[in-house]
């Protein structure tokens, strides 16, 4: 009866946690895009390409097949895709959002916002915006801005609406300048925000550019905005020079020292209109937002919110209890950390970068995680003949390792044809892509990863995604179609012997594992043997020698498998291998097991129906709920002042009126190590010539057929150039 009861108050607390937040699961990255998306689309067959697009989002690859006819590869390669829906592809071009259906028809989707480039996706249909705030002259803005927003775009509906954002107060645009978001990193379940922004202080009449890096806890669901805790620096250098472009560097391996580990790499224009190239370090971000928020939720010391900050007034935390990722009352902490950042002109670097930084339109880094561990930047450059692909492996190492794109036997009229090519990171085959815009003209160039791979366990895990196979002791790409089982079961490694073949509770259950190797792990990955459903715990490694405890949970013959799994990334791939012994387990304790099972199967059949009802009721509030989901376009009633009560509506929740949804609602939270370890699929690439480096394919004229209403059955009638659509 108590049980009863328990289910009954668990059903409906259920009932009010659908009705109160509004979540999508935790993105989960693949490894090459672990700290960064670099592009939601990329060309399946660079070398030749047609018209099929991978399509990558938040760690789900699909393939479409999207005609010339329909959009073309110049404009495609710059979509950013919200989902991986084939036949309802939702994706922002050019600051406007539409959906592609059916791979044949374009149409815009409705918002009454404005949307700019700088959209993060997180799969389930959910997207950060950080809209571009640019107002030089200080003056009102229509329609209002917010600093940060969370959207949610509806496939059916085709229509874009605002769930979650930090708004502004009632005046922040007499003190906002600039806000631009440059660039972001994601890793461990938490998202950087690289923001460049200029504030106006009236007391001291001055303008302060400042760099800004807001971290957002992705496992918060819709709740990630209300993780928000900031720090910001400025320099005396940012007084006279403008920041032109700003991007994080991280840098993973066993190598580097930890205070260059995290980097932020500035463009800068001098007051004589040159060009810098200048380097920031921050010594261990991570623990640093930890510290601020937990100095904030303290009362005291020199953290202030953002909202005070930004204004110039002087305003202190609330004292809390402190919990990481929530900041409670404190409406983003922020601290000013100008004192610890340390700057540098890379001069060592001179040739490859402090020179070029005039050249340098938007340069690109590139970091792969571990194993891979490998860094690069794209020092793309407008003539393209400057464009280098740099080794970094900090910032002392010299010479920079540098490969000339000019240098790689491309002719002096591709060259020139190249020039204002638009830069890309393909992501399967892995390379760099750059199309043309009048002639879709693309050039391919490959970057090899499976021979970072050093053992097979590795090269198989982490590179049978990417086309890598062990041969002959080493990783090595190949294109051919691959079997995955031969490729993963008992290849790597296999179980040489088992010892005991009885396990029974009135014996030991320690089950000894030899292997034909030793098998080398790194603490990202775990290790799982299992009999069946029986699960061996307490695992004790010793070169090939295995010891684990197993738990007699159901009894019959099983083969032994021993795994071997990344949980990290959704892209590795689980080696195994099974014993070709079997072991015969008897679970005595699964009579009792029955009974207690039985127990709760006739509590659940009885809570099924009040749980039905419940569920049947709320889920109808929920929909109607969601159904009504408008952009609520103005703060009411805030007023800009020191009053802790009245600043706390600077969170607005989707309802606006509802105070008590102001505080931020504990959203489901799905921890990543606890995802389902589903087994990554192959994409067997169309065999491409690996060899021939590049290759160059012209397509008719870009044409778009834009869709006004899903009734017009014949587009084809009315032609129409993308940007026209603006
Ligand atoms: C390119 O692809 C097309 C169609 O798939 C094929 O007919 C052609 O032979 C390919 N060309 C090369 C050079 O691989
Ligand atoms: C897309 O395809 C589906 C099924 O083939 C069809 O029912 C639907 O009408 C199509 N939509 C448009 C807009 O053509
Ligand atoms: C700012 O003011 C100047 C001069 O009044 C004007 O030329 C410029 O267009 C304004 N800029 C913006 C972004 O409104
Ligand atoms: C925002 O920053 C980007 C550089 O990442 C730059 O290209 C863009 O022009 C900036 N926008 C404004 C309005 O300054
Ligand atoms: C720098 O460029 C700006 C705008 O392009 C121009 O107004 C200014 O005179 C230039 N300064 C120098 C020192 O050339
Ligand atoms: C706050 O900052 C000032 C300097 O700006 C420093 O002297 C003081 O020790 C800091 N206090 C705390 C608690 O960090
Ligand atoms: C941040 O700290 C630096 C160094 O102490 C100081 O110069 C700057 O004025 C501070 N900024 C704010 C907004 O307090
Ligand atoms: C348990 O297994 C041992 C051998 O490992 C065997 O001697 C014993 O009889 C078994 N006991 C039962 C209850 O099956
Ligand atoms: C496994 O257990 C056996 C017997 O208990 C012991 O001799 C051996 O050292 C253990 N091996 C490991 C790897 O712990």
């Amino acid at each position: 009866m108590f049980i009863h009861l328990l289910l009954i108050i668990w059903t409906f607390q259920f009932c009010l946690l659908i009705q109160e937040t509004y979540s999508f699961r935790t993105p989960k990255h693949d490894s090459l895009f672990y700290y960064k998306t670099h592009a939601s689309v990329f060309l399946t067959n660079p070398l030749n390409h047609t018209t099929s697009y991978g399509i990558y989002v938040a760690g789900q690859t699909i393939t479409v097949d999207i005609p010339t006819s329909v959009a073309n590869v110049f404009d495609i390669l710059n979509w950013k895709v919200i989902n991986v829906k084939k036949n309802q592809l939702m994706f922002v071009h050019q600051n406007k959002p539409y959906i592609l259906i059916n791979q044949t028809i374009i149409s815009e989707m409705e918002y009454s916002g404005e949307l700019s480039d700088s959209i993060i996706a997180f799969g389930d249909n959910e997207a950060l915006h950080v809209p571009t705030i640019f107002n030089p002259n200080l003056t009102k803005p229509i329609p209002d801005w917010n600093y940060i927003e969370l959207l949610h775009f509806d496939d059916q509906s085709e229509k874009v609406s605002v769930s979650r954002f930090l708004p502004w107060l009632k005046d922040d645009w007499k003190f906002i300048k600039e806000w631009n978001m440059t660039d972001y990193i994601h890793f461990d379940n938490k998202l950087y925000l690289a923001i460049k922004r200029s504030i106006w202080n009236e007391k001291s009449a001055k303008v302060t550019q400042e760099i800004s890096i807001v971290r957002l806890c992705l496992d918060k669901g819709s709740e990630l905005i209300s993780s928000a805790v900031e720090i910001h620096f400025t320099q005396e250098a940012f007084e006279n020079n403008k920041i032109i472009d700003l991007f994080f560097v991280f840098l993973s391996g066993p190598l580097i020292t930890e205070n260059q580990r995290y980097q932020l790499h500035t463009t800068q224009s001098q007051p004589s209109n040159f060009t810098i190239y200048y380097i920031y370090f921050i010594y261990d971000i991570v623990s640093l937002f930890e510290q601020t928020s937990n100095e904030c939720a303290s009362g005291f010391g020199n953290i202030t919110l953002l909202r005070h900050h930004l204004r110039s007034e002087i305003g202190k935390c609330k004292k809390t209890s402190y919990q990481s990722c929530s900041t409670k009352a404190n409406i983003v902490p922020s601290k000013n950390v100008s004192l610890i950042v340390t700057g540098q002109i890379p001069d060592l670097l001179d040739g490859a970068l402090y020179g070029l930084a005039i050249f340098m339109p938007k340069p690109q880094f590139v970091t792969l995680p571990s194993p891979f561990d490998r860094a690069a930047i794209l020092i793309r450059a407008k003539p393209f003949f400057l464009t280098k692909i740099c080794k970094y492996r900090n910032l002392f190492s010299v010479p920079l390792e540098c490969i000339n794109l000019h240098a790689n036997s491309i002719s002096p009229d591709d060259i020139s044809e190249f020039n204002e090519a638009d830069f890309h990171t393909n992501k399967l085959p892995y390379g760099a892509v750059y199309v043309t815009k009048e002639t879709n003209k693309i050039l391919f160039i490959p970057i090899e990863v499976c021979s970072r791979l050093k053992t097979c366990t590795q090269c198989i895990m982490y590179g049978l995604n990417s086309g890598c196979i062990w041969f002959t002791s080493i990783c090595v790409h190949d294109n051919q179609p691959k079997n995955k089982v031969t490729l993963t079961v008992d290849h790597c490694f296999k179980i040489m012997n088992i010892s005991p073949l009885i396990l029974n509770s009135s014996s030991p259950t320690i089950l000894t594992i030899e292997l034909d190797k030793p098998l080398i792990m790194a603490s990202q990955e775990q290790l799982v043997i299992q009999a069946g459903d029986n699960h061996c715990t307490d695992i004790a490694m010793n070169g090939q020698f295995i010891n684990c405890s197993m738990r007699l949970t159901k009894s019959g013959e099983f083969n032994i498998d021993v795994s071997l799994r990344n949980d990290r990334y959704a892209d590795t791939s689980i080696i195994s291998a099974v014993s070709s012994d079997k072991v015969h387990i008897f679970a005595s304790d699964s009579d009792y097991t029955l009974i207690i099972i039985s127990v709760l199967f006739s509590c659940l059949i009885i809570n099924s129906f009040a749980f039905i009802v419940y569920f049947r009721k709320c889920n109808k509030k929920h929909l109607n709920r969601s159904k009504k989901v408008s952009r609520p376009r103005k703060v009411k009633q805030f007023v800009g002042t020191l009053s802790d009560k009245k600043f706390i509506k600077f969170f607005e929740p989707k309802k606006q009126t509802d105070l008590s949804a102001i505080t931020p609602v504990k959203a489901q939270i799905v921890s990543s190590t606890m995802a389902t370890l589903d087994d990554s699929r192959i994409i067997n690439e169309t065999s491409s010539e690996q060899a021939s480096l590049w290759i160059t394919m012209r397509s008719v004229p870009r044409q778009i057929f834009p869709r006004r209403k899903l009734l017009q059955s014949k587009p084809k009638q009315r032609p129409n150039d993308f940007s026209q659509l603006d």
